[in-house]
């Protein structure tokens, strides 16, 4: 039976007794409305650990003053239906209350080139959140492995950063894109679109679709291949571009060629929603 944790106190207990019985804890931190990208990281998560525990948690410091805290779909019951299917052995599904009391006062920053582009130049505010759950996620739950997805790329060289510089001890991991049939990146947010956009949100995985192979053809120039995507994206009315970049990967560096593995993310507006993707150019696969 999954156990459904909503303190501190019960994490803390949970993850104590875990601990004692010395084998690896696996952490997967999600915001719900889980879908099949989060179910593949709960089940790598299972493959490779002795107790996983899954959170859903909204976390609303990751969140600007005009974005969707409100709105972000909650489906609690749903989700513990699929955790309880693929055999997580915890859920930690806090108030937040519990995770920012009263006089809360602590938050964890990364500065510099990691957070000054792509979501962050234009999400002021939202890595401090996230690095801050983050850290008391990992702190609560004893993770010795955390699970991400490639579609946050910019989050997982964050937290890889942190979780480095602050010597916290966890492996994190990426697991690559889920994405639909229809080529569409797995996202909660998908929710938000109609049928209509829905089908107009097939441009982004195929702009990335059409850049890819014209670098597989030969095209370095990061110029170029960002003229491809936004060709591609033009074509669709429905979509609003928010950036094309592509930098070094991990590194997230300026770079006029790719030359090494890289980063191609976009940042598109359907409708009201905003949807990322990316793909990464010259790794190995
Ligand atoms: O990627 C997300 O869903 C969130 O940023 C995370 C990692 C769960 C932190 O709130």
């Amino acid at each position: 039976m999954m156990k459904i944790l909503r303190t501190v106190e019960e994490i803390k207990a949970f993850a104590g007794t875990a601990c004692q019985q010395g084998g690896t804890i696996g952490l997967v931190p999600t915001m719900g409305a889980l879908h099949e990208g989060h179910l593949t990281l709960m089940r790598e998560a299972r493959k490779h650990c002795d107790t996983v525990i899954a959170s859903v948690f909204v976390n609303p410091t990751q969140f600007g003053p005009n974005e969707d805290y409100e709105a972000y779909p909650r489906r609690f019951e749903e989700d513990c239906k699929k955790l309880e299917e693929v055999g997580v052995d915890a859920v930690f599904h806090p108030a937040p209350k519990e995770m920012y009391p009263e006089g809360y006062a602590a938050y964890v920053t990364v500065d510099g080139d990691l957070t000054n582009k792509l979501c962050g130049a234009r999400r002021p505010g939202h890595f401090r959140g996230v690095a801050t759950v983050l850290t008391k996620l990992f702190n609560l739950s004893r993770a010795t492995d955390a699970y991400f997805g490639q579609k946050d790329a910019q989050q997982v060289v964050v937290v890889r950063r942190f979780v480095e510089d602050l010597n916290i001890p966890v492996r994190i991991h990426m697991v690559p894109i889920s994405r639909e049939e229809s080529g569409l990146a797995r996202s909660s947010r998908n929710m938000y679109l109609s049928a209509e956009e829905k089908e107009a949100a097939l441009v982004l995985s195929r702009s990335l679709g059409k850049a890819e192979a014209a670098f597989e053809g030969g095209e370095n120039s990061v110029e170029a291949l960002k003229k491809v995507v936004r060709e591609e994206l033009g074509l669709e009315k429905l979509a609003e571009i928010d950036y094309v970049e592509i930098y070094s990967f991990p590194g997230l560096k300026e770079i006029a060629e790719v030359r090494e593995p890289s980063l191609l993310a976009i940042a598109v507006k359907i409708g009201k929603t905003r949807l990322i993707d990316n793909v990464i150019l010259g790794s190995e696969r």
